[in-house]
């Protein structure tokens, strides 16, 4: 059936969505709009808005927005063609009448849907039957729980030919070849069942439909797992296993996580991580990637640390580079060694796996690790091969503002790694650019805060009093970094006066070139307070980002310090980004201002979170 967008505006029209709505949740007038508690989220004051003039609805909290029809399909749970129904009678309009095409392909894709659904209950009964005592025993074994077995649909095939092809004789055998649960040999012999003695896990489409079967042998055998081949309802490039539960799961946990096998996605959401898919065997392909950004700007990645995990990491990055626009980007986690998410989970439990999540490390950060850890970088040649190498992928960027801000990230750790100098006196973009100034005496002065402003002091959480305090002991042990970063410690607004004293010092005497060593920039800080306080922070128990195993700690500590400093001198702007973003959508929301918003609270959450994560780092000691 194809309804024109003409038509589709016209029953939205026609539709009160403060009626609508209001049949099912409490809504009170407020002004022009409508406002109630949101029934996508669990909440006590009221976010969710419905405008009646321009037909849509938004939370403010969880970011829940749509029109009448998405109201019908994600509140309701209704399908697409079934919510146009019900609300054109609503409306009084008649539905047109299909395309017979159209109507063919959907009838024909109903019969296959209907194949696929029957196939499912035949596949659970034979677990829950005699013949799945094996099945069940494997499942036992595996630690899987009779609640996930539901959960999951999880069934079984039967060691033999034609058993699904009895029980489903129903629909044909062409519609069983069609939905590739039956193969049909070439020539004269018999069409026969595909799956055979497999544990059966259904794959299901965004609407929870059965779409194809992914089936495991119990024990050894190959191939391990045998899958749907495609088929009008299953394009495995385009399929995420388990994206009907993840994709509401990843709107309340504010995240979505990919791994590689449907196990690991199962052992997941058994230990509390709903929001987990994987794809189907293959590297993830580009409407993958897009379908994954509909859920959240920056999925997590989850790869086996080992060498074959780690090309696949890269080759991910790689086919995310010319998809990123503003905003999205993905994440990489790295799993230890030879381990899978299930595995992980069985050995050392959740808490293992939300470490290993919690140290993903950015796109832009994993690719420069790859570069800067592949080869040696000893000589010229090298290290000029480097730079063509992230120029390469610099090159493969679509979106100007993303590949500006990806080449000059390059630039920064390339010149940091290679050039880092401290500056013998502050370079005239310092002088001018940031408004520092020499007092009587002299010395540098920062510029002082924007006044008029609610400028956020650093400090107001004990998580970024935390990490300030490692920020500035791992400084005063590598005073050359504070030169590599005086922009973005330059812009830290602390509440604390002490440590805000501190890091002005520090700056000040940044300017100095005896300032290189940490005994040169002790002495600058002369005798008082700040040099009290200094001394107290190179004792040994402060905790610091400086490396406490080994060398190769060294690079990491030097890392984590980097993005530390500015994930901190991020928080002002994007706490004031957001307040703007919310005063504009508060005082004209429309789908953009609303957008806007919602980017901006979902920018700061990011953040927030990752600076929680850098202050629980197991790397600050
Ligand atoms: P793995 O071999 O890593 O399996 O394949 P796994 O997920 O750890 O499975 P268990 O724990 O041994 O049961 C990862 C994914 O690759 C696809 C499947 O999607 C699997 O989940 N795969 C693997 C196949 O499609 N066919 C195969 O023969 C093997
Ligand atoms: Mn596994």
């Amino acid at each position: 059936m194809s309804l024109s967008p003409q038509w589709l505006d016209e029953l939205r029209a026609r539709t009160s969505l403060s009626t609508l709505i209001g049949k099912t949740v409490k809504v009170q007038k407020a002004g022009r709009e409508y406002k109630a508690c949101c029934p996508f989220h669990n909440e006590k004051t009221p976010s969710f808005t419905i405008n009646d003039e321009k037909g849509f609805y938004h939370c403010f909290g969880c970011g829940a927005h749509g029109d009448a029809i998405r109201w019908m399909t994600d509140h309701r749970g209704l399908p697409f063609m079934e919510a146009v129904k019900e609300l054109a009678a609503t409306a009084g309009m008649e539905v047109p009448a299909a395309d017979p095409r159209a109507a063919k392909r959907a009838e024909q894709a109903k019969g296959l849907h209907e194949a696929m659904a029957a196939a499912q209950s035949f596949f659970e009964d034979q677990l829950g039957g005699l013949d799945g005592a094996d099945a069940r025993a494997y499942l036992h074994k595996r630690g899987i729980t009779d609640a996930t077995r539901r959960a999951f649909g999880l069934g079984y095939s039967s060691d033999a030919r034609g058993k699904l092809k009895t029980a489903l004789r129903d629909f044909g055998e062409p519609m069983l070849i069609e939905a590739g649960l039956l193969i049909d040999p070439e020539g004269e012999r018999e069409s026969y069942d595909r799956f055979r003695g497999r544990l059966m896990l259904p794959i299901r489409d965004i609407r929870g439909r059965v779409i194809a079967f992914g089936g495991r042998i119990l024990g050894t055998g190959e191939p391990k797992y045998l899958n749907s081949p495609d088929t009008p309802l299953f394009d495995k490039g385009r399929t995420l296993y388990n994206i009907d539960r993840a994709s509401p799961a990843s709107r309340s946990a504010g995240r979505i996580i990919v791994v590689e096998g449907y196990m690991d996605v199962i052992a997941l959401a058994q230990a509390g991580f709903a929001e987990a898919v994987a794809p189907l065997g293959t590297a993830l392909t580009e409407h993958q990637i897009e379908r994954l950004w509909k859920m959240a700007d920056v999925p997590i990645l989850c790869f086996d640390g080992d060498t074959a995990g780690q090309k696949a990491a890269i080759r991910a990055a790689a086919r995310a580079l010319p998809l990123l626009r503003p905003g999205l980007s993905l994440c990489f986690a790295t799993l230890p060694t030879g381990q899978d998410p299930d595995d992980l989970i069985r050995a050392e439990g959740p808490g293992a796996m939300e470490a290993v999540l919690a140290a993903a490390e950015p796109l832009v950060e994993r690719l420069w690790r790859h570069e800067q850890n592949t080869v040696p970088l000893d000589t010229p040649e090298q290290r000029a091969a480097l730079k063509q190498r992230l120029a390469a992928h610099t090159g493969a960027i679509q979106h100007p503002d993303v590949k500006a801000h990806y080449v000059q990230a390059f630039r920064e750790r390339y010149d940091a790694l290679f050039f880092a100098r401290p500056a013998a006196s502050p370079s005239p973009r310092h002088q001018r650019g940031q408004g520092w100034q020499r007092d009587r005496r002299g010395n540098w002065k920062p510029p002082l805060p924007p006044v008029g402003k609610e400028a956020h002091a650093i400090g107001a959480s004990g998580m970024e009093q935390r990490l300030l305090r490692a920020i500035l002991a791992s400084l005063l042990r590598h005073p050359e970094q504070i030169v590599i970063h005086r922009e973005a410690l330059c812009s830290l607004r602390i509440a604390d006066p002490h440590l805000a004293r501190l890091l002005e010092a520090m700056i000040a005497a940044s300017f100095g070139k005896e300032t290189v060593e940490t005994d040169g920039l002790l002495t600058i800080l002369g005798q008082g307070e700040v040099y009290n306080m200094a001394k107290g922070m190179l004792r040994a128990d402060t905790f610091t980002f400086t490396p406490h195993r080994t060398a190769a700690d060294s690079d990491r500590a030097l890392r984590d310090l980097n993005e530390a400093i500015r994930v901190m001198a991020q928080g002002p702007e994007l706490e004031t980004a957001l307040a703007e973003a919310t005063r504009r959508a508060k005082d004209n929301l429309t789908e953009e201002t609303f957008a806007e918003q919602q980017r901006a609270h979902r920018l700061k959450m990011d953040h927030d979170r990752r600076l929680a994560e850098l202050a629980q780092s197991e790397d600050i000691i």
